[in-house]
């Protein structure tokens, strides 16, 4: 019963949203309410500051601060909430797909100003392909920003989501007066006569509250009443199981800064969000009330100390309970491996603990034994699914510069790809290794941390490729497929897993050449 009662407790979700909106904001205001921490600043921003590309203490300072946040965890209202960090810089978008395969659901921060930007789409899209449930907090309402109701056509439009909002701003800006919420049906009134600092809340039940009128006035009154009406005859009825079933985005609006809205977002978040739900694997669908534990690694992290190469994989527990010593199934080194010290995460602390609970993530400490996307189970033998390797963006050769050192460099670049850093793929034709990234700004993390963790100097060369493609056909004795690998030969590459890969010199090359053989598919993820 209690293995129950722990499931249906947990709520484990990533917030995502495009770098600047209020993610690290919102994060640190939730903690608040969960008691989790005392006060505000304590989350540091896990964003790489703008410009600072080439500035590798910056980068080391992330890395550490991620492994910090990269779950936050405490209680509200007797939920075990677990926050999954997503990092918001572009150049480690892939991180964030993966983490999306941990959460059981997300919130999206927009910014009320800036609306729906580039990075938020693209992790909608992952979202929305994986029908996870996806909470929409509009962001910065004390500062001037779009018409509430084109932000709502907005997101509609531009992330394919049908929205229904759950609360309604009153007025904007250094007009914001205020957040009704149709959730809980009661009214909030922002009171400050600096925008930017406390807000305090006044609640009202009505409309025809006399209070309210002298609070905000007949005008705000009025045009709030008109917003409500349009809202009703517009939007669907919020409905919980099309909210979880990614079919329905309920929206709130508020501040984070202010700090405005936020528990509002929190307490229906409570209500309506999942507990851990059931994950398919390349058998069966697995039940997280099943009696036998089960998880996957979905992050590994490198430690800080360059003396000491152990690692942390972040397993997120799927079914049953993982408990601490005790002998687990790894299934692709088909070994039994056993946990002195998992990790659970608490705000900002990570402690030893003995058992943790389907929803849970545990951090184990590593040798080399993980990789990302590994499953550990009771016994079964069973993998997890959907964790794919997108197309990287950038792409280049890497060379070993110190001849000495060639087993270093072997060991250093294998761990880093096991990390999921960047994908590393051979060429077929002279066996020559190419490194792509999601962002330009991994090749310098690359390079500095095989010197300084591995003690291996490399040198990256570029190389043309506009795409990878993951190649598949029906009929490998096809002669048109046959004919194929012998035309591209100098492109054709195997990626980690061995599968065979296409590399595309541009977009018009990679049109012509699916043209030209239409027996090949061509993939833009690993896993099809
Ligand atoms: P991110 O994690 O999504 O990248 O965003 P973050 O929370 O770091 O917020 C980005 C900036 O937006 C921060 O200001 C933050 O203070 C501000 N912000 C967040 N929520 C609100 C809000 O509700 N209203 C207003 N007006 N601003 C908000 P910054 O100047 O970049 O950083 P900082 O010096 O304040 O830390």
């Amino acid at each position: 019963m209690v293995f129950l009662e722990e499931i249906q407790k947990r709520r484990t979700f990533g917030i995502i949203s495009h770098p600047d909106a209020g993610k690290t904001t919102l994060t640190e205001k939730l903690l608040l309410y969960g008691g989790a921490i005392q006060e505000a600043g304590a989350v540091k921003s896990n964003k790489i500051k703008k410009g600072a590309t080439s500035d590798f203490m910056e980068i080391e300072r992330q890395r550490g601060i991620s492994v910090a946040t990269s779950v936050l965890a405490f209680i509200y209202k007797n939920k075990k909430i677990n926050i999954l960090d997503t990092p918001g810089h572009k150049d480690f978008a892939e991180d964030t797909f993966r983490t999306l395969t941990a959460v059981d659901s997300v919130i999206v921060v927009i910014d009320v100003a800036k609306g729906v930007e580039e990075q938020t789409e693209k992790l909608v899209e992952v979202c929305r392909m994986r029908k996870i449930p996806i909470i929409v907090f509009i962001n910065k309402l004390d500062r001037e920003g779009k018409d509430a109701f084109d932000l709502l056509d907005e997101v509609e439009n531009k992330l394919g989501l049908r929205v229904t909002p759950l609360s309604f701003p009153i007025g904007m800006g250094y007009d914001f007066k205020g957040i009704y919420n149709l959730w809980e049906k009661n009214i909030q009134i922002f009171e400050s006569d600096q925008k930017q600092k406390i807000a305090k809340k006044i609640e009202y039940r009505s409309l025809n509250d006399p209070d309210l009128n002298a609070a905000i006035g007949q005008k705000s009154i009025d045009e709030l009443n008109e917003s409500l009406e349009l809202v009703e005859g517009i939007y669907p009825k919020f409905d919980q199981q099309e909210y979880l079933d990614g079919e329905l985005q309920p929206v709130f609006f508020g501040s984070a800064l202010n700090n405005f809205g936020v528990q509002e977002l929190l307490d229906c978040f409570i209500q309506i969000a999942p507990p851990p739900l059931a994950k398919s694997t390349d058998k069966r669908l697995i039940q997280p009330d099943e009696e036998d534990f089960s998880g996957f690694v979905f992050k590994i992290h490198a430690n800080m100390d360059p003396n000491h190469r152990d690692r942390l994989a972040f397993i997120k527990i799927v079914s049953g309970t993982f408990k601490r010593n005790t002998p687990y199934y790894h299934v692709r080194h088909k070994k039994r491996l056993k946990f002195s010290t998992p990790n659970a995460f608490f705000a900002e602390k990570k402690e030893i603990v003995d058992i943790s609970f389907p929803g849970d993530i545990v951090g184990l400490h590593d040798t080399g034994n993980f990789k990302i996307g590994d499953t550990l189970t009771a016994g079964e033998e069973i993998n997890y699914k959907g964790i794919p390797s997108f197309s990287p963006e950038h792409f280049r050769y890497i060379n070993n510069a110190d001849p000495l050192k060639a087993k270093q460099l072997n060991k250093g670049i294998d761990q880093l790809m096991d990390e999921g850093v960047a994908q590393l793929f051979t060429l077929n034709l002279n066996g020559r290794k190419v490194v792509g990234t999601v962002g330009a700004l991994q090749f310098e993390v690359i390079q500095y941390r095989l010197l300084h963790e591995y003690g291996a100097k490399s040198s990256f060369e570029n190389l043309n490729v506009f795409k990878a493609c993951w190649i598949s056909t029906a009929d490998e004795k096809n002669a048109n497929y046959k004919d194929f690998l012998r035309v591209k030969q100098k492109f054709l590459a195997k990626d980690k897993r061995n599968q065979l890969v296409f590399f595309a010199d541009s977009s018009f090359s990679l049109q012509m050449t699916q043209q030209k053989y239409p027996e090949i598919t061509f993939h833009f993820t690993s896993e099809f």
